[in-house]
């Protein structure tokens, strides 16, 4: 089968497609046929082996797992005896990450548990867009940011992909949600439910009057305690990405000020969950979420749509299509 394979850490010049052995599935697997799948900010990392820390995970001179790609959606060719959750000719999509990676490439060997059935009402580039970035922004809204109904929301970095999925899912859980991006993006914002936009070439939100009850900084770059100053009395800011600087003052001083105060401020790390698939599923069948798609690339095309990644601008979310 083909496969991107990289042996070495760098840029994506380092990225090569090339023929490997097809993967059999061993008696708790299933093969799938991938049909596409998507890039995340994990994919960098792998890729270049950036922040260093993370090498004691994916390997430490060279890339432990040959295959990147952890989002993927395609279709069930065979299972192992043990399976029982799906059956060849299944739709499915799912998340390769906490399951040895191997996204990008014809087929993959995986333990049921990474995956889900396909919304019915997705094509494979939509729905591979989903698993990290939506199940991302699940779980960091209501699992860290204990969302409700009613709440002013906040997404810093909304026109990317975690941020266009928290927009939608944010106001499933019935908030007022307002959405900070760049003058280009404030028209996906509208097209995706927000009830207001920000657009942070022209203002400054952290120095307006208006507070709010929880803020998910996504690509945000403003100093905690512009955040903080931002929030409500009993507020809860929650840093998903953005720089490692922020990240650190997040940890650090953030943590002082949700033991001293009544404002919470804490870091978040998304994990991989079949429950929450299925819970995205759901909402993407009710039509209360639709993935905002940006490029779509071939397999060929994989160092291009590294490059285009990591520039930082998607609208939406990148694709690499298998074929
Ligand atoms: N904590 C976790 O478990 C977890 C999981 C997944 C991802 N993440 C993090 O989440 C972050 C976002 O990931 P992603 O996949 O959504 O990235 P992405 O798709 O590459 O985000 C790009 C978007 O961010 C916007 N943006 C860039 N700088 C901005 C700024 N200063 N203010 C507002 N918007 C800005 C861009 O808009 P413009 O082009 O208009 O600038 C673009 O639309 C990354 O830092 C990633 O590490 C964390």
């Amino acid at each position: 089968m083909k496969a991107v394979v990289y042996n070495k850490y760098g840029s994506p010049d380092v990225l090569e497609v090339t023929e490997v052995e097809k993967p059999i599935p061993k008696d708790n697997q299933v093969l799938v046929k991938i049909r596409a799948a998507s890039l995340n900010y994990g994919n960098l990392v792998l890729l270049k082996g950036d922040p260093f820390l993370a090498r004691f995970a994916f390997g430490l001179l060279k890339p432990k797992y040959p295959i990147p790609g952890g989002d993927i959606a395609g279709r069930v060719e065979a299972v192992g005896k043990d399976v029982k959750q799906f059956q060849p000719g299944d739709d499915v999509f799912g998340d390769l990450s906490g399951s040895g990676w191997g996204g990008f490439a014809e087929y993959v060997s995986v333990q049921e548990k990474a995956l889900a059935l396909k919304p019915a009402n997705l094509s494979y580039e939509e729905a591979a867009a989903v698993p990290m970035a939506g199940v991302t922004a699940l779980q960091s809204l209501r699992d860290k940011g204990k969302i409700q109904p009613g709440q002013k929301v906040l997404i810093h970095g909304a026109s990317g992909g975690v941020g266009t999925f928290a927009v939608q899912i944010a106001k499933s859980f019935g908030a007022e949600v307002t959405g900070v991006c760049s003058t280009r993006n404030k028209e996906i914002l509208q097209s995706i439910g927000a009830d207001h936009a920000i657009d942070y070439t022209k203002e400054d939100f952290t120095k307006r009057a208006k507070k709010y009850d929880l803020i998910l900084a996504v690509n945000g770059h403003h100093p905690i305690s512009s955040y903080k100053r931002s929030l409500n009395l009993h507020g809860n800011f929650v840093h998903v990405g953005g720089s490692g600087a922020q990240l650190f003052q997040t940890m650090t001083l953030g943590s002082m000020i949700s033991w001293t105060g009544k404002k919470k401020m804490s870091t978040f790390l998304q994990r991989q969950s079949q429950k929450d698939l299925i819970y995205m599923k759901e909402l993407l069948e009710e039509g209360k979420v639709k993935p905002v798609m940006d490029k779509n690339f071939k397999m060929s095309e994989v160092k291009e749509a590294f490059r285009y990644f990591e520039e930082g601008h998607a609208k939406g979310k990148i694709v690499i299509s298998m074929g």
